[in-house]
């Protein structure tokens, strides 16, 4: 088979890339090694920044995001009993969009069915062949039989675990990691959401986050000990924990149910330097993970998707290797910044595993900073709407 981009991995990333090529006339094939329904049983963060609302409109998949998504101006921060507004849209005129990631991947699939998009399924064994040539190609087995592909340029939209970010060779290849020492116990629940907005909850207990999907499907999450399991958190358990950790007025209001989904995920910041190796070009969690504080994982994959689908426009339409040769750098530039604030947004919200009372006490000043001044809330919200690309 030949096509011009062979992207690996139908996640979020994968498929945004191949449908905004489809819109400008770029052939690409997708090939994802589990199943449709399998990618769209992974629930993730649900809040979107307006760069990846504005690639939605133009990948042509933003309908149903308009039409059933909540634009957010603002989000609570709370700590102990005492709870302020972060406004969005007074300090940065942008807000976010409140959809879940799930349905912007299940949008993508539709829209890539409807419009003859190509999607292999179930595929195994992917290596990347010749990256460093101008003939690069991809090998794989699908139901053991052996497939090729022969293409211009390879995506590698694999995730964190994928083939892609390995194939760069360990001598060219540089990761940088922070893992922290804590979870999120996350819960999905089909009960209203104890606020409008979100609420991003420290207290000397731990971390907690009040999220939703929509009027009666509340997303929950709070730090627990990274060895936990989720057999060992009951329901009862954590929502009586969750209580404790959110301004008890609003643990007042709290309306709790069975919960529908529950899940432990780590926390870890992770890059790899440089983001491209010739002709291959690493997109989202192949190339870079944030703790979920701030929801910047699917927002700075959007970010890289963005600059190789300009860059690669410009190679097929303007005949310019100036967007590819500068991939790396540009993606990188902005991903640092992600970097900063989830790490920093983390840092300032959760209870570190034996930190003193000192570190406790700079939290809360740096709450109490953030609460009354308008140049930390300004800087907050404009990393929070997603900085620009
Ligand atoms: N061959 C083919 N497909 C692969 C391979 C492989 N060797 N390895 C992994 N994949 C597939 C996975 O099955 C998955 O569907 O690649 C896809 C990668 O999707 P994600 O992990 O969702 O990564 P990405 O598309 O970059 O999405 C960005 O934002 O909120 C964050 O982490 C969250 O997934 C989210 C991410
Ligand atoms: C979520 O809704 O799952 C969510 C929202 C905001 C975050 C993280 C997760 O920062």
């Amino acid at each position: 088979m030949k096509t011009q981009v062979a992207i690996i991995g139908g996640g979020p990333s994968g498929l945004l890339l191949s449908q905004l090529l489809h819109t400008r006339g770029i052939d690409s094939i997708v090939l994802e090694r589990k199943t449709k329904d399998y990618v769209l049983s992974r629930i993730r963060a649900g809040v979107l920044e307006r760069g990846l609302v504005a690639l939605m409109e133009e990948a042509g998949v933003a309908e149903r995001m308009h039409r059933e998504g909540y634009p957010h101006h603002g989000t609570m921060i709370a700590y102990g009993d005492e709870m302020f507004r972060l406004e969005f849209t007074k300090h940065t005129n942008h807000s976010v969009m409140i959809y879940g990631q799930t349905e912007v991947t299940r949008d993508l699939y539709e829209m890539r069915e409807k419009t003859g998009g190509k999607i292999e399924y179930n595929v195994e064994d992917v290596v990347i062949n010749d990256a460093k040539t101008d003939a690069p190609y991809v090998t794989y087995r699908v139901a053991g039989e052996e497939r090729r592909i022969d293409c211009d340029f390879i995506a590698g939209c694999d995730g964190f675990h994928g083939v892609s970010r390995k194939t760069i060779p360990e001598d060219v290849r540089i990761e940088h990691e922070k893992v922290y020492p804590f979870g999120w116990l996350g819960v999905l629940s089909e009960t209203p959401p104890v606020n409008e907005e979100l609420i991003y909850a420290s207290s000397e207990r731990g971390f907690a986050l009040c999220s939703m999907r929509n009027e009666n499907l509340s997303r929950y999450y709070v730090q627990c000990d990274i060895n936990d399991r989720v057999e060992d958190w009951s329901d009862d358990a954590f929502w009586a924990e969750l209580k404790r950790r959110i301004p008890a007025d609003q643990a007042a209001n709290l309306v709790t149910g069975p919960s529908i989904e529950k899940s432990i995920a780590p926390l870890r910041s992770f890059v790899v330097e440089p983001m491209q190796w010739g002709r291959l070009f690493l997109c989202g969690d192949a190339a870079h993970i944030v703790p979920p504080t701030g929801a910047k994982g699917l927002n700075t994959a959007a970010s890289d998707v963005n600059y190789l689908y300009n860059a690669l426009r410009d190679f097929y339409e303007k005949d310019s290797i100036e967007g590819i040769d500068g991939y790396s750098q540009k993606a990188l530039a902005r991903v640092w910044k992600a970097e900063r604030f989830s790490w920093w947004f983390s840092s300032m919200m959760h209870h570190f595993p034996g930190q003193n009372p000192f570190e406790q006490k700079m939290k809360i000043a740096e709450l109490e900073f953030l609460r009354s001044n308008t140049a930390a809330q300004q800087a907050m919200a404009e990393n929070y709407v997603g900085l620009p690309y």
